[in-house]
């Protein structure tokens, strides 16, 4: 489902941001991409989801070559993509509802299924109350989890999520994770980079995790864990 090779990106001469990163993922596989702060996660996603270029290697997503293809093909892809963006990227003219429509609008899908799956979707992220308000009048964890919705409500072949609880509360956090859990139960593939090594601790799972701009394919659950442990210093 997503074929990574030789992957490498640098935004200055004397610095690799990501050097030689080569995975793959397999159709409904549920991944964590892990790594400090500044470690190249978001990069990492970015260059998957084509809105940076690489400046080696090849991606394939679904069949479809993201740097190499036409800008009509990656649009095709995208629509078929979830994205959970570190900052949200709510709109911030349209209220929760239409926001969470915008991705069943492009799509094309009829107001009576997009009326019902959106309603699905606020209810999942318990935001029903909300959805007549703008994004700017909603708390930080509320407008991750319209992210979130928004990028469930399509049904998304494959998840890309940055950080999509990194505003959310413990009280949030479960239905969150069940959310992701469920999508993925019902075929989409997922890739979450995320900080918060509670969640490996409570759902471990495969971890592509990022040292230096590469990938430590060895590691352990086990050894992430310390090395985030040292690094909070507890
Ligand atoms: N547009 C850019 N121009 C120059 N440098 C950039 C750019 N985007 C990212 N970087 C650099 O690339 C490195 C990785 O950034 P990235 O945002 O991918 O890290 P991250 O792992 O997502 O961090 P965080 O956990 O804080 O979200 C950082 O050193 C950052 O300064
Ligand atoms: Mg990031």
């Amino acid at each position: 489902m997503i074929q990574v090779s030789k992957l490498g990106k640098s935004y200055s001469r004397d610095r690799a941001v990501l050097s030689d990163i080569s995975f793959t993922l397999a159709k409904g596989e549920f991944a964590y991409v892990t790594g400090t702060s500044g470690s190249g996660k978001s990069t990492l996603l970015r260059l998957l989801y084509g809105a940076e270029r690489p400046n080696n290697g090849t991606i394939s997503i679904n069949g479809v070559s993201v740097n190499r293809c036409s800008s009509f093909a990656l649009a095709q892809l995208r629509s078929k993509l979830g994205l959970v963006f570190q900052d949200f990227k709510l709109l911030p003219e349209r209220n929760i509802f239409e926001n969470i429509a915008l991705p069943l609008e492009i799509q094309g899908k009829g107001q009576t299924e997009i009326s019902k799956r959106v309603q699905q979707s606020l209810h999942y992220v318990g935001l029903e109350q909300k959805m007549r308000t703008l994004p700017q009048q909603l708390s930080a964890g509320e407008q991750q989890r319209v992210a979130i919705a928004r990028a469930l409500v399509v049904d998304p072949v494959v998840l890309l999520a940055d950080e999509p609880t990194g505003n959310i509360d413990p009280e949030h956090m479960a239905g969150i994770l069940e959310l992701f859990k469920g999508a993925n139960a019902r075929g989409t593939t997922i890739l979450m980079a995320t900080h918060d090594y509670s969640i490996l601790r409570r759902s471990p799972r495969r971890t592509l995790h990022l040292v230096n701009g590469q990938l430590d394919n060895d590691i352990s659950l086990e050894s992430i864990l310390q090395t985030e442990r040292a690094h909070v210093g507890n």
